[in-house]
């Protein structure tokens, strides 16, 4: 029964969520959650049809639910700027910035920006995101219950089963000749690196990455375009895998458990449910996290971001 499974959410009333992605697999599930506890959500999206579709679905079972469209093309970084300032104009604070919405092994495509889609989507379009919000974050604090400002970065396993051993690629961050899953892995290697230095240099907001365990999403439909075989193994898989609103629970714990510690746990790599755990070599590599930090920024500078 749903409403039995995520038993450590807290009350959420007057805490406002921004969950990218959250209209649809894990997001949808974080989404419905938050606002069934009384926060405020705003579900970054690309397609208001897809997030009128989400908000019905949320009102059907939850009808005081206050759920919210963010414009939002995390492939496009005017849409991020544009989705981060006109938030701003919205809202005093933010309590919950959930960096969730990504894209699994598409085919090899570069932004207008000139960043590879998967790198662009799942890492760069976050890491601006995130950047033009910590403002308000850091202000939330001030007037928030201690330890209720956190930032969430969905990562996945594949950040250590797949990324480079050697870690991030600096010196060819679109990796057009590597493989799909290895540039998949790359971008979720940089959502956990991202994590820790964000702890790092902003220690008084929680921020934590995670690997949400194998979840039955659309997350696939990315491997079905560019390797038609991975049709044929997606049910193994899938095996015994949650649906979102299940599988959402390491998302959720993460986002407001009570149980996560500022001062032992920030910027840690969580596995479901809750369990702090350490991530890769690369990923746990403090010097590699910070030379990412500066290679994005002079990236987005470099771009007029
Ligand atoms: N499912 C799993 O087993 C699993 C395992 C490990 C990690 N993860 C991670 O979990 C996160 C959520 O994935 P999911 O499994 O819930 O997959 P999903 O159902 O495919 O959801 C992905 C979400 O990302 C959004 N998105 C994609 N490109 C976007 C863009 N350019 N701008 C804004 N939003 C965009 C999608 O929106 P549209 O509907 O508009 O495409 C969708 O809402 C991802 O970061 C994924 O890497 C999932």
């Amino acid at each position: 029964m749903i409403n039995d499974l995520h038993g450590f959410i807290p009350a959420l009333a007057g805490n406002v969520a921004i969950i990218t992605g959250g209209h649809t697999g894990l997001g949808f599930g974080t989404s419905i959650e938050l606002a069934k506890h009384g926060a405020r959500v705003y579900i970054a999206s690309r397609s208001e049809a897809k997030f009128k579709d989400a908000k019905r679905d949320i009102i059907a079972e939850h009808p005081e639910a206050d759920i919210r469209l963010l414009k939002l093309d995390l492939a496009d970084l005017d849409s991020v700027r544009e989705a981060a300032e006109w938030f701003s104009h919205q809202e005093l604070s933010l309590h919950l910035l959930i960096n969730n919405a990504g894209v699994m092994c598409v085919p090899y495509e570069e932004t207008k920006e000139g960043f590879e889609m998967q790198v662009a989507v799942n890492y760069i379009g976050h890491f601006l995101f995130t950047e033009l919000l910590l403002p308000m974050l850091q202000r939330t604090i001030e007037k928030a219950d201690k330890g209720s400002v956190r930032i969430v970065n969905v990562s996945s396993d594949g950040h250590a089963k797949l990324a480079p051993k050697e870690g991030i690629v600096f010196s060819d961050m679109n990796m057009k000749n590597f493989s799909v899953w290895a540039r998949y892995g790359h971008s979720k290697l940089a959502n956990v690196l991202h994590a820790k230095e964000l702890a790092k240099r902003y220690p008084d907001i929680l921020t934590f990455s995670l690997h949400p365990g194998t979840v039955k999403t659309n997350l696939s439909a990315g491997p079905i375009s560019s390797t038609p075989l991975y049709r044929l193994i997606k049910p193994l898989v899938e095996l015994g895998a949650p649906g979102p609103r299940k599988g959402a629970a390491n998302i959720l714990f993460a986002a407001v458990s009570p149980s996560l510690k500022r001062e032992a746990d920030n910027g840690a790599y969580l596995l479901p449910v809750g369990k702090v755990s350490a991530p890769s070599k690369a990923g746990s590599d403090a010097k590699m996290a910070e030379n990412l930090w500066d290679w994005t920024v002079n990236a987005l500078r470099s771009r007029g971001y």
